[in-house]
């Protein structure tokens, strides 16, 4: 089912996270064709409504909706059908929600003309272990990552959302060949903010990741085009590595 992404730009997604659709698209236009993925979270769509989506993909820009659906299976599954009639391109649920509600998400995408690819986010990247116990889950992020990743694809689900420093782990442990997208991507010295499982692109990269999201590194640059072109340089470099 998945391919892995093959030039530095299949690889590297852009958060948009703005509150209004006019401020994302005006960094669009400021990114200057540069990007082929962009993100909308939750902040951006709740802001802007789902015509934002549209607005994305007319401008030839593929949508990773990140709206981290988390609900019983018969909501969610029916999110995945509304979800379908936009175009994006990749969805993210929560794999904590359970092996019967990433089934019925899969079951929904699979039976859905027009369906993203689902993402399943495993520990989000800005929790460390102790965030992590307080939450009742005793062990690390890298054993819940692994017992929350298993959990989807056994379900069905075509990719996760995981931290640089799982990367390696699950490309191990897991079956065939899935898509890992990794935020938390930070350039060497740059702000951490509230991220906490954190990892330069060429990092991330070169540990297995498919795709990386980065958000205030490039929506926060003096010049975000220039950020992605440094980001684009640092995924090629970790690329012509590997091989
Ligand atoms: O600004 P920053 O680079 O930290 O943005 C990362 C983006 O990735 C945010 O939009 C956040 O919602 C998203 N994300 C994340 N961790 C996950 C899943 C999504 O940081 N596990």
């Amino acid at each position: 089912m998945h391919m892995t992404p093959q030039t530095p730009r299949d690889r590297l997604i852009v958060a948009l996270d703005f509150p209004s659709a006019d401020l994302a698209l005006r960094h669009v236009h400021e990114l200057q064709g540069q990007c082929l993925w962009v993100k909308v979270g939750l902040e951006l769509y709740l802001a802007a409504g789902s015509s934002i989506i549209t607005s994305l993909r007319e401008r030839g820009l593929n949508v990773f909706l990140d709206l981290k659906l988390h609900d019983i299976p018969n909501t969610v599954a029916g999110a995945v059908r509304s979800a379908s009639q936009y175009g994006a391109n990749l969805l993210t649920i929560h794999a904590s929600g359970g092996s019967a509600m990433l089934a019925a998400a899969a079951e929904a995408a699979a039976t859905t003309p027009g369906a993203p690819r689902l993402v399943a986010v495993t520990v989000l990247t800005s929790m460390d272990a102790a965030q992590l116990t307080g939450t009742g889950v005793p062990d690390d992020p890298s054993t819940q990552v692994l017992r929350l990743a298993r959990l989807a694809t056994a379900a069905g689900i075509d990719g996760l959302v995981c931290s640089s420093a799982e990367t390696r782990q699950l490309r191990t442990a897991l079956p065939g060949d899935p898509l890992l997208v990794v935020p938390g991507i930070r350039p060497a010295g740059s702000a951490e903010g509230d991220q906490r499982r954190i990892a330069t692109a060429a990092t991330a990269i070169a540990d297995g990741a498919s795709m990386l999201v980065v958000g205030r590194p490039i929506t926060q640059a003096a010049d975000p085009a220039k950020a992605v072109e440094a980001i684009l340089d640092e995924i090629a470099s970790a690329c012509q590595l590997k091989v």
